[in-house]
């Protein structure tokens, strides 16, 4: 594996082995001593044209764990901003010897660009590319409903989980991402939406089931999970009334709350990738309950993209 563009097209084998990885990862991380020389002499670029708060500082703290020299570009205050294309910018960075890409971007097929342009010999990592994909995002939450639901997690998939993804499907490379991960990974997944933030290409899928309220959803099946989107009104032009008619109605309908959250099994955990709306897709009470594993899938991520890092960097080497 040289690239990380999306989940479609990752293995079970290779989504296992991420995983695998990340849970050593992760026990390295619970030393005295943190950091680990295996990307000593490589350069990892933290390539943003978007905001991001989780993933960047996660990309940054995986690679310098991995004692990789990491250099951070924000498209903001850089010659982006004067028109510089991605293209130009890709060739500097490899004229600096970027030997891995960290790139968020708003254009979905941006990482894609990036990898197969031939501007780079390095390897590109898609940190979340327009309302396309968000590979890392999926990796970290499968590793979360790994620790927590499955008894024997190394070496295992999803297998028989069922899991409930719900809210503005439409904007999100998160779901997007999540849909073929689990899939792949033997898990059942249920999509709840307002049909207008549903996509047609991806409610096709033949392995999905779909609601349109959350409590139909909650009255088909007990789910293990339930992963809450955020509303994403920066990409909704009219700030959302174009896709449901008010927050109140959408809270209504969709938000999660404590009576929702009392419907759930007693083990099923509750996900969210942030940042969070709370009081319109989630409400305090549920975002902190103790079935909440939100901050904990921050500190996952660091994990996750550990692995990513060091199997695309060192992987080849290391099994050498
Ligand atoms: N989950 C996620 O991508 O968060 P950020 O936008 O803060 O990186």
């Amino acid at each position: 594996m040289k690239h990380l563009l999306g989940t479609d097209t990752l293995s079970r084998e290779d989504a296992i082995r991420i995983l695998d990885t990340a849970g050593q990862m992760a026990a390295t991380q619970e030393r005295e001593m943190r950091k680990l020389p295996t990307l000593r002499g490589k350069t990892v670029v933290n390539l943003f044209f978007e905001d991001s708060t989780r993933t960047r500082i996660s990309f940054e703290a995986a690679a310098k764990r991995l004692s990789a020299d990491v250099i951070n570009f924000s498209a903001k205050g850089s010659s982006v901003s004067k028109g510089e294309s991605l293209k130009d910018t890709a060739l500097t960075l490899q004229a600096m010897g970027a030997d891995a890409v960290v790139v968020r971007h708003w254009a979905s097929g941006a990482a894609d660009r990036l990898a197969h342009g031939g501007w780079l010999h390095g390897s590109v990592l898609n940190a979340g590319d327009g309302t396309h994909q968000h590979p890392t995002q999926a990796l970290l939450d499968a590793y979360t409903l790994r620790r927590h639901l499955i008894d024997a997690p190394t070496g295992a998939g999803l297998d028989g989980l069922r899991i409930v993804i719900v809210g503005d499907i439409l904007h999100s490379r998160v779901a997007a991402s999540n849909l073929y991960l689990l899939h792949t990974l033997g898990a059942k997944v249920t999509f709840v939406a307002p049909p207008t933030l549903l996509p047609i290409g991806l409610s096709a899928h033949p392995d999905l089931e779909v609601f349109y309220t959350l409590d139909e959803a909650l009255d088909a099946h007990d789910y293990d999970a339930i992963m809450m989107l955020r509303v994403q009104r920066e990409r909704m032009t009219g700030g959302g009334s174009a896709f449901f008619p008010s927050p109140e109605e959408y809270t209504r309908l969709y938000g999660l709350d404590k009576g929702r959250m009392d419907r759930l099994p007693d083990h099923a955990i509750v996900l969210h990738p942030g940042p969070m709306n709370r009081g319109l897709e989630i409400s305090a009470e549920a975002a902190d309950s103790p079935r909440s594993v939100i901050v904990e899938q921050v500190s996952n991520g660091v994990a996750v993209r550990m692995a990513a890092l060091y199997l695309l960097l060192a992987g080849e080497e290391a099994s050498q």
